[in-house]
């Protein structure tokens, strides 16, 4: 069987910087994995790689059996890869559903979209659903607490059907309570996709991740179960001798933002509280 993302010999070249240094990597079928690695390891420049962003100097990168080196990043999206970036991207003026329903069409044929009727597709609402958003279906983008956009963000990648997500650090700058949602999410989410999230916050990864990959200056260092990954020399080498320079640690707690005072389930669950804030 083969893979359904298959990364061999990738090689990412910035003004004569190696990014990406002889890079192979796969992700089977239906898997959640975790990737990590200090600041600067490549790891979102891979994201790009894979989504038609950046063009390698070399190597390959097969989806289902195919080569997405050299497609257009529309052309990557109807294939069925799709992703979030590590700061959301929504437009506040639209409502929460309209936002939706705008990525909806992103991978509709044209004659279909003039076909279109005015209601919301019945794929809209479920993806609203799953990320618990429908409480503020009709509210501006605008008035959305930051988890509650990634989670926008998500609803608007979930209704394009993609067979593989890659999500670049959903979680960063989320409360503890928003963490725990969009883990669980997650763990929902990969039951019908294969999902690649790059994260690095140890909470979330010792409550969420079962196999992780380790990035490092452009290289995968290592690859296995959250344990052995954290007890391998090269790994702690990497981190702990990186601490200084702001790498969250790998071992040991990381600083979250603390929920507001009087924040109930409603910060979590959306609803009420974004939509009663203004
Ligand atoms: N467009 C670019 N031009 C030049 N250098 C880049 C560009 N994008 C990323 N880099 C460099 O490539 C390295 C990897 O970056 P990145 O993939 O963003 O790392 P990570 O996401 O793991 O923190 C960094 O040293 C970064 O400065
Ligand atoms: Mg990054």
């Amino acid at each position: 069987m083969t893979a359904l993302l298959e990364i061999e010999d990738l090689e990412v070249v910035f003004d004569g910087f190696r990014a990406i240094d002889h890079l192979s990597f796969q992700l089977d079928e239906g898997e959640l994995r975790f990737l990590i690695g200090p600041n600067g390891a490549g790891k979102t420049t891979l994201i790009d790689v894979v989504t038609g962003l950046t063009r390698p100097a070399g190597g390959s990168v097969r989806f289902e059996g195919t080569e997405l080196v050299g497609r257009r990043e529309h052309e990557i999206v109807r294939r069925g890869v799709g992703r979030t970036f590590q700061t959301a991207t929504v437009f506040e003026q639209l409502t929460v559903q309209e936002n939706v329903d705008l990525a909806a069409t992103f991978r509709m044929p044209y004659r279909s979209l003039l076909r279109r009727a005015r209601r919301p597709a019945g794929g809209v609402m479920q993806a609203l659903a799953t990320v618990e958003l429908e409480g503020v279906a009709d509210r501006p983008a605008a008035v959305l607490s930051h988890g509650q956009r990634q989670w926008l963000e998500l609803a608007m990648l979930l209704v394009q059907q993609p067979r593989l997500l890659l999500l670049d650090e959903p979680v960063a700058g989320m409360t503890k309570q928003e963490r725990s949602r969009t883990g669980e999410l997650l763990g929902q989410i990969a039951k019908e996709r294969t999902v690649l999230v790059v994260e690095h916050d140890m909470d979330f990864l010792r409550r969420f991740a079962s196999t992780v990959t380790v990035m490092h200056e452009g290289k995968i260092l290592c690859e296995g179960p959250l344990a052995e990954v954290q007890a391998n020399p090269m790994v702690q080498e990497v981190y702990l001798g990186r601490s200084e320079r702001g790498t969250p640690a790998l071992v040991g707690a990381v600083a979250v933002p603390q929920d507001p005072p009087g924040s109930g389930d409603a910060a979590v669950t959306g609803g009420a509280q974004a939509a009663g804030a203004r």
